[in-house]
Parts: structure tokens; sequence; C-alpha cells
């Protein structure tokens, strides 16, 4: 009987603690619901083949798309942007960057469209510079100068990549290391370019790297825009504005000088918005040694550093605007003065004399030998940082 007793008392025990682990138990938590806000985009990002190099590496394509259709396709070879489909003032989708069809166009030959410049952008006089009482010899690529990297820079080499899609908008993560002496530079440099495509019609570059020895680093991003559409034409009509007092003047291999000079008074005040075909032609040393503009800024930054103001383009044909924002403290304006005719780009289109211009923000050209500019030499233990937005709008006549 006691034994009866006690084996139903365990029972109803057990019984309990059964039902009590049921009703505490909580069930498998759902996976973290989307917000409203991402609900209701219809960002995507997408990814495909687009080939291979010449020596057999993979080439993959990632087409970004923001909640309201603005579009950037860009690929692994030289994290190269190969169109940019953003709205004029009807809504009407065009492409706003030069370049080609496929993956053969750029591998043949190109003039740096939308790629990834580095590991220095622009120009190092006759490929030297010194560092720590060393003196190290860069591949002249630009006769007699290096330009942009060298003959293999990071425009034409395959980085490995990898999307997101979150708060911040739809995007991908390029990846690159160059290795300690690739094109003459000392130090294995580990580099991150991160583009996102953000809801508001914005495009961000998030540059980082890090390397092991002290080394010259300059990234930067050489599209080739045309606001009134790819193959629509020069970019003359276009109104630039440049937040920059003073400029870069150059010898005629395009080294900077050295001085800071004031754009006052000449074809290079930009300060109010001005069609870039007004002084193009003007009979000005500095205009001849470019061909046009082919230049770096001096941009007019707050103190404080931060993301600021660069430039601002508009074209008045299409409405189009493109605002430059950058953590940088120099802008080359290149106006496609070298596009002749020669090349043949997207849809067939001849890219004739100044059909698209670049922006490209950096720190000043020939930086490695001109003390007085701000350094561009990375140590080991710092991370190097840079960011710039192009923000895309549009204007009412
Ligand atoms: C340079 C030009 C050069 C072009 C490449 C620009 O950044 O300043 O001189 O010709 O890149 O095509």
């Amino acid at each position: 009987m006691r034994d009866a007793s006690r084996y139903h008392r365990l029972l109803w025990s057990a019984t309990v603690l059964v039902a009590l682990a049921a009703c505490t138990a909580q069930p498998t938590p759902p996976p973290p619901a989307a917000t409203p806000a991402q609900e209701a985009s219809k960002a995507s990002v997408h990814k495909e083949a687009f080939g291979s190099t010449a020596d057999g590496a993979a080439v993959e394509l990632y087409t970004l798309t923001n909640a309201s259709g603005m579009e950037v396709r860009a690929m692994t070879y030289g994290g190269i942007i190969v169109s940019l489909r953003v709205p004029d003032r009807t809504g009407a989708l065009g492409d706003v960057v030069l370049g080609y069809d496929s993956l053969d166009g750029y591998l043949k030959s190109s003039p740096y469209f939308g790629a990834i410049i580095g590991r220095y952008g622009n120009r190092i006089a006759r490929g030297r510079f010194k560092l720590d009482g060393k003196e190290y010899k860069l591949a002249i690529n630009n006769n007699p100068n290096a330009l942009h990297g060298g003959r293999k820079g990071f425009d034409k080499v395959v980085w490995k990549a990898e999307s997101f899609q979150d708060q911040r908008g739809v995007g991908v993560v390029f990846t690159y290391t160059s290795a300690d002496g690739e094109e003459g530079y000392p130090g294995k440099l580990d580099a991150k370019v991160t583009y996102t495509l953000a809801d508001d019609n914005s495009l961000r570059f998030e540059y980082q790297a890090v390397t092991d020895k002290p080394t010259p680093v300059n990234l930067t991003q050489h599209t080739y825009f045309n606001l009134a559409g790819d193959g629509s034409g020069d970019i003359l009509a276009q109104e630039l504005m440049m937040k920059a007092s003073r400029f870069t003047p150059v010898d005629k291999t395009l080294i900077p000088t050295g001085e800071l000079k004031s754009v006052e008074g000449t074809p290079f005040d930009f300060r109010t918005p001005t069609a870039i075909g007004a002084r193009i032609e003007a009979k000005d040393e500095q205009i001849t040694f470019g061909l046009g503009y082919d230049h770096n800024w001096v941009l007019d930054r707050e103190p404080g550093g931060g993301m600021q103001l660069a430039a601002r383009v508009h074209d008045p044909a299409s409405g189009r605007v493109m605002e430059v924002t950058t953590t940088e403290p120099g802008l080359q304006f290149y106006s496609g003065n070298f596009l002749d005719g020669t090349l043949t780009g997207k849809g067939g289109h001849v890219y004739q004399h100044r059909a698209g211009l670049c922006l490209e923000t950096q720190h000043y050209p020939d930086s490695p030998n001109k003390p007085d500019f701000p350094s561009t030499v990375l140590k080991p233990g710092e991370e190097y940082r840079s960011h710039t937005v192009y923000a895309f709008s549009v204007q009412k006549p």
C-alpha cells in the first residue's frame, strides 16, 4: 500500500513536471523578421559568370539593384563598373558610364574604364620615390612616369568578391592581396573596397588597406561618367562645380610642380557651376599641358575631416545630377581628353573626344616625391581608410 501510494505520488510529480516543462519551453525562434522597409524593398543582388581572363581566371559580374530600380553592374576583374543605370528627370533609366559590353573589350584596351585604381592613383614622377632612405623603382607606363599602379595595377587583377544586402543597401566587398614588390611597391598590401548602392540612389565606395611594410597607397575609382547617357556625345555642355579654391599645376608630363595655385581668374575656377566646355580651349599653359582638364584640385575642406562635398555635375538636357562627397583632400578632374574615336564601346558607341569625365577622389599626384603634400605613406599597424559617395538625383529645368 505504502509502495502503491509512493508510486502514485511519483507518477503525479512526474506528470506535473512534464506539464510545467511544456508550459515554460520556448518554441524555436523564427528567423529575424525583415523590417517593413526591407520587406517593401525590391532591392536585390545577382551574380553571374562574365567570362575569363587570358590566363583562365573566372570573372563574375554582380548586378546590384535598389528599391527604386537604379542598377549597378560591377565585375571582379578590376572591380570595374560595367554599367550604372540612373533615372533622368522623367524617371527613365539610362546608363551613365562608358565601357564595353563584354569582358573582352576591357582585356583588349581600356583607358581604365570603371576600374579601381591602385596601389597608387595617378602619376609618380619617373616611377621613382624614396622611402626610409631606400629608392624604389616602378614601371614607367606613361612615359616618363608611372601611372595608376603600373603595368598591371589593381584595375587589371581579378578581385575576390562577396555580396551583401542589409540596412545600408545592396553591395559587394572586393578584396585583393598585392604581394610585396608587386609593380615595384614595398610591402604586402591587403586591400578591400566595398561598393554599396543605397535606396536613396547613392553609390558608396569604401577603401581599406593594411600593409606589412611602409608603402605609398592612393586608391580611387576611374569611372567615366556621361550624365546625358553613354554614347550621347561629349560632356562639354554639362555643368561642373568643384569646391576648390586651389589646384596643383603640372609640368608638361603632368607631374605637379609642388605649387598649390589659386583658381581665381583661371579656367580652373569651378567654384560656381560652369559648363565644362566654357573654357576648355582657353589659351592657358595648364590647359595645353592637360589637353583640357586633367588636374588635381585641392578641395576646400572644413576642419575636422569626415565626408564633405567635393563636386557636383549637372546635365541640363536630362536633368541628372551627381554629387561627390569624400574624405579625400584632392579630386582629379579628367575631361576625357585622350578619348579620340579609336575605341568602340557599349552598343557600338564610338568614344569621341571628351565623351566622358572622371572625378577621381584622391591624395595629390606624386605625393611620394612631394614632402609638402599630405602624406600617402601607410605604415604597418595603421589602416588606410578612404570613403567616397556619388549621389544621383535630378534637377528641374
Ligand atoms: C589621368 C589621365 C589619364 C587617364 C587614364 C587620369 O586619371 O589623369 O592623364 O590619361 O587617367 O586614361
